[in-house]
């Protein structure tokens, strides 16, 4: 069995304390920095960017950041992203045509290789880039926005992107983002995810650490 991880979303963090609140979030027990890029094109909102992320390395901050580009103009911003010291870059299959083109350029920088997918994206569409990803984005509500509930359809799906990553006998991870919980998580787990994007949950807990603990004993 895979282990699980939990990256919590800065997103729902206090952004004006970014670098303690990343600190935080990794003392508490988060395996690593689920970092939301929006460009108000791809989705309906603005966050930050690499200036951001390259200030909170500035800052001291050295734990493992996974930048998710919810953006246009991946080729572009994924340069930007590996210099301000991103780990781990996902992208959108529906941000680019040439989705092959920039996880080929996100794997030669030395990052991690990430793929997102949205709800409504069969699986047949990233099964000949399987072999190009280190992990699977399986968005389980529309981007833009924290605090959303999780889309249902999106737990078979899940079930169905385990089955095809299992069949080819890869190593690929399956990561779940938007509305995981601690009262969904199991089920979640269940479905075949092993790495779980946290934030509102995460984020509105009195304490990080206790919550870390309520997430991973769903997942023991
Ligand atoms: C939304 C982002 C998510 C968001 C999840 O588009 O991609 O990472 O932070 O937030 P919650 O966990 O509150 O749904
Ligand atoms: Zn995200």
């Amino acid at each position: 069995k895979i282990p699980a991880r939990i990256a919590p979303s800065i997103l729902a963090c206090n952004l004006a304390r970014l670098s303690e609140e990343c600190h935080a979030a990794i003392d508490a027990g988060g395996d690593f920095i689920h970092f939301d890029v929006m460009d108000n094109a791809f989705v309906p909102n603005l966050t930050f960017g690499a200036p951001v992320l390259k200030s909170l390395r500035d800052d001291g901050f050295s734990g493992f950041v996974d930048v998710h580009l919810m953006t246009t103009d991946v080729d572009r911003l994924v340069g930007d992203c590996v210099a301000a010291g991103a780990n781990s870059i996902t992208i959108h299959f529906e941000a680019t045509h040439h989705v092959q083109r920039a996880l080929t350029k996100i794997r030669a920088s030395g990052c991690e290789v990430g793929l997102a997918v949205n709800i409504a994206t069969p699986l047949d569409a990233i099964e000949f880039v399987l072999d190009d990803i280190d992990m699977l984005l399986v968005m389980t509500i529309n981007p833009g926005f924290g605090g959303q509930s999780l889309i249902p359809a999106a737990l078979p799906k899940i079930e169905r992107a385990k089955r095809l990553i299992d069949n080819r006998g890869l190593d690929v991870r399956i990561q779940v983002d938007g509305g995981v919980k601690v009262s969904n998580i199991r089920a979640i787990a269940d479905a075949g995810a092993d790495t779980f994007v946290v934030g509102s949950d995460f984020f509105s807990a009195q304490s990080y650490k206790e919550r870390c603990g309520e997430f991973r004993a769903e997942l023991a």
